[in-house]
This record gives C-alpha cells, structure tokens and sequence, in this order.
C-alpha cells in the first residue's frame, strides 16, 4: 500500500478523511513547486501516465497532462478520435491493451458511470476517474476542497449551497459526500425535476428556493446545466432558470460578506452567472482551475508511491 489506503481513486469514497488531508497538504507543497520559474520535478521519472479522455475535456485533461510532466513522468493523451474505441474496440480489450504496454497510471473520463472500476479490473495500473458520465468526478471535488480549505481554514460548520443540475451532476455526486464527511452542511438547491431521487443519500438536503438559503450560505457553488444529459426540457426557458437560480448583481448583494462563489466550469455565461457575476468571481474560478494542477500532482505523487507526510522526493 503506497501513502494512502487506497491503490485507486475511481470514487470520492475510496479516500478517508486523513487521506482527503493528506492530498490536500501535499498538493499545497507543489502549489508552491508551480510557483517557481522552473516547475520540474525528477519525482516520477521513468513512470507512464496515459490519459485516455473519451468525452470532452478543457480542465482536467490539460491539467493532469501538465501534472504528469511537471513530474516528469511520461504523459501519453489519447482522445476518442485517436483511440480504437471509434472502431468498435471494448473497453476491456482497450484496457488489456494498455497494460500491455506496462502503463503505471491511467486517468479515464467516459460517459458511462463505472468505466474507472472496469479499466481497474482489467489493468495492473492505478486508475483515476476523471468523470464519469452522471457518477462522479472526484478529482474535481478534492480541488474545490483544496479551494475551500485554503478560504476558511477547514469545513467543519461550513455551509454549502450546490445550485442547479444535480440530478445530472458528477461533480456533485463527489463533492456533496466529501464535505459532509469533513464536517460541512450541503443543501441541494434546484427545482425538483433536477434534483435526483434521494439527494439525502449523497449527504446532502434539498430545498427549491434559492433566495430562502442564499444569505446564509459560506459557500455557494453553482453547477452547469448537463445539456449533453438531459432529454426532456427540465424546466421552460434557460431565461427563466436563470431568473429563479442564476447569481446575478442582486443576489451577489444578499450573499453573506465572506461568501464564496465557485463552479466547476466551464461557465454558461448567462444562464448560472450573469457576465458581472462571473467577472466578480473570476479570481476565485481561476484559483479552482491552478489548484487542480496540484491536486492532479498529488495525487500521482501518492498513488505512485509518495511518502504519507506529503514530504516530495
Ligand atoms: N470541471 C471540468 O471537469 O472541466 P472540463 O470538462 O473542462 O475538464
């Protein structure tokens, strides 16, 4: 067993609270690394990492491309287009292939929730989910705890509003158990016909109005609306959707004075944030976005054998 318990991270739970800690220490470590002129380090020298992104990516691809090689390790991208699967090959065969080719760390994102868990029965490589379909992305929500932390100084106490499409939302599905488990409150803030069945089980409760919770929250994170997930129109008009739960100037307002605004990207400009709202909360979804890059090192770094202190070789 390497510096966390687990060999994998194909689920937000698969980590404890002291691994969660342990990730997030060690990420600030190389935070610190990203921040020098040169941001090389020989740490994983000699290891392969594949990316193999099979649904569209800005982010997290990059991202984990841009940890790989700031540790040195080998980085190999592969893109729907460029991977047999376009040709009818499974994943278990893709899986096999892989592992033939002795790779020693495999970031996923398919569309379909448990692609992680096949590629981790099929391969000697630790896996790491970077989303999948409607489950869950818990490299995302280990950079927003890694972005909260750093606010207020830890969760317990903290109250979490996630606002809009959790019915379709992995990031949801990994960020709601993550902060009840370290000690925060999450409310599930959507109209019904996107909230899934039992957002209880995933930690969380719900309520439908935005305006009731808004200026009690610390942390209001707003989801995208999954277009690419949703059959049925969930609600009349994004106009309207944007109206009852988007953050425009008024609701920045009534937000309590050290709130925080976040999102996952990429932003529907218009539709969650108005352009000012976004704009006022720039600084804070580009901070999301450079803390993913130390995260994604992290996580490497221990998976593939980092010392449990969050001392870098
Ligand atoms: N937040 C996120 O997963 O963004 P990408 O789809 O750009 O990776």
């Amino acid at each position: 067993m390497g510096a966390l318990t687990t060999e994998h991270l194909l689920n937000i739970e698969d980590l404890n609270v002291e691994d969660i800690h342990t990730v997030l220490d060690t990420a600030l470590s190389f935070k610190e690394v990203n921040e020098r002129t040169i941001k090389k380090l020989p740490t994983l020298r000699g290891r392969t990492v594949i990316n193999l992104f099979l649904e569209p990516s800005t982010r997290t691809r990059t991202s984990f491309e841009i940890a790989a090689k700031r540790l040195s390790a080998d980085a190999i991208n592969m893109s729907p287009a460029a991977s047999a699967t376009v040709k009818g090959e499974s994943l278990v065969d893709t899986a096999k292939t892989l592992d033939a080719m002795d790779c020693d760390l495999l970031v996923i994102r398919h569309r379909y929730a448990g692609a992680p868990y096949i590629m981790s029965q099929n391969m000697r490589a630790h896996i790491i989910n970077g989303g999948d379909g409607k489950h869950q992305h818990p490299t995302q929500a280990l950079l927003d705890l890694f972005t909260i932390r750093e606010r207020f100084g830890g969760f317990e106490g903290l109250k979490v509003g996630i606002v809009g499409d959790i019915a379709h939302s992995r990031v949801f599905g990994s960020l709601a158990p993550a902060l009840k488990l370290l000690g925060a409150s999450v409310t599930a803030i959507a109209p019904a016909t996107l909230l899934p069945a039992r957002p209880d089980l995933l930690g969380a409760g719900y309520i439908h109005d935005l305006d009731e919770v808004l200026g009690h929250l610390d942390v209001v994170y707003l989801l995208r609306i999954q277009k690419e997930r949703i059959d049925q129109a969930p609600f009349p008009s994004l106009r309207e959707y944007a109206r009852l739960y988007g953050i425009n100037r008024d609701r920045l307002g009534r937000m309590k004075k050290d709130a925080i605004l976040m999102h996952p990207g990429p932003v529907n400009r218009g539709v969650e944030l108005t352009f000012e709202a976004v704009d006022t909360a720039a600084n804070l979804l580009l901070y999301q976005v450079n803390a993913g890059v130390a995260v994604r090192m992290a996580l490497m770094y221990l998976l593939l054998g980092g010392d449990r202190d969050g001392t870098l070789a």
